[in-house]
C-alpha cells in the first residue's frame, strides 16, 4: 500500500467531520495480551478464531478514543515500518499492539497509524526518523509496532504519540499512557481513557490499545 504522509492537525483536510476516540475498555476485557499477539502472528481462519473473544467484548456505542494535542515534535512523512527498534538502542523493548475499530466494534482495515516517541533518555529525534514510523491496519483492523518504552522528559509523564486515520477520513491525533506511572497524576493532559493495557508477569512485553473511531 502506498504510504500517505500524515499532516499536522491544522492541515487536516480529510473528511467533513472530526474523529475522536477513547480506550475501548470492553474490548480489552477477557482478551489476554498473549491472545492478541498470537492473533497478530496469524492470518486467515486461525487468526479469526484467536481474535474472536476480543471482538465479542466490544459493544455498540463505545465512546470514541479522545483526541489530544500533537505536541511540538511530530515529523511528517515517517517511513512505513512496523519495527522502530534498532540494534543497540537503549531501552526496554515492547510491542505496542491493538485494533482499530469503529463504534459498532467493526474492524477498520487500512487505517493509517503513525507513531512517534522519545528515546529511553527522553529525547526526540527531530532531525531524522528514529523512533518514528507508520503502518496500516490489516483486514481485521490489527496493528503492531515493535519499539521501546519511552523515557520521561521534564513536564510530561511517560507517553507515546500517535495519529490514526481511517481511509478517506480525518485524522485522530492522541497520546497513550502507561499505567502506574508516578507522573500521570501531575501531567496536565493525562487521561485515564488513554492508558495502555499492560499485563504484568507475561512475556514478551506487550502494551495494548484499541482505537475506537467515530466514523458516523
Ligand atoms: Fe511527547
Amino acid at each position: 500500500m502506498t504510504a500517505r504522509p500524515l499532516k499536522a492537525d491544522s492541515d487536516c483536510e480529510y473528511g467533513s467531520f472530526m474523529i475522536s476516540s477513547r480506550l475501548s475498555r470492553r474490548a480489552l476485557i477477557g482478551a489476554g495480551a498473549s491472545t492478541l499477539l498470537a492473533g497478530l502472528a496469524l492470518r486467515g481462519a486461525q487468526a479469526q478464531q484467536s481474535l474472536l473473544p476480543v471482538t465479542s467484548q466490544c459493544s455498540d456505542g463505545d465512546e470514541p478514543t479522545p483526541r489530544q494535542t500533537e505536541g511540538p515534535y511530530f515529523t511528517p512523512n515517517s517511513p512505513e515500518r512496523t519495527n522502530l527498534f534498532e540494534d543497540g538502542m537503549p531501552g526496554e523493548r515492547i510491542a505496542l499492539a491493538g485494533f482499530v475499530l469503529d463504534q459498532r466494534c467493526r474492524p477498520v482495515a487500512g487505517a493509517l497509524l503513525d507513531l512517534w516517541h522519545c528515546d529511553a533518555a527522553g529525547v526526540y529525534d527531530n532531525d531524522g526518523y528514529r523512533l518514528r514510523g507508520h503502518q496500516f491496519s490489516d483486514a481485521e483492523g490489527r496493528f503492531v509496532f515493535e519499539t521501546i518504552v519511552p523515557g520521561r522528559y521534564p513536564g510530561r509523564t511517560r507517553h507515546y504519540h500517535v495519529k490514526v486515520q481511517a481511509p478517506g477520513r480525518s485524522i485522530l491525533t492522541t497520546q497513550l499512557y502507561f499505567p502506574g506511572e508516578p507522573g500521570n497524576d501531575g501531567d496536565r493532559i493525562f487521561e485515564s481513557a488513554l492508558l495502555l493495557d499492560i499485563p504484568l508477569g507475561r512475556g514478551p512485553n506487550l502494551a495494548r490499545y484499541d482505537f475506537v473511531l467515530d466514523l458516523g
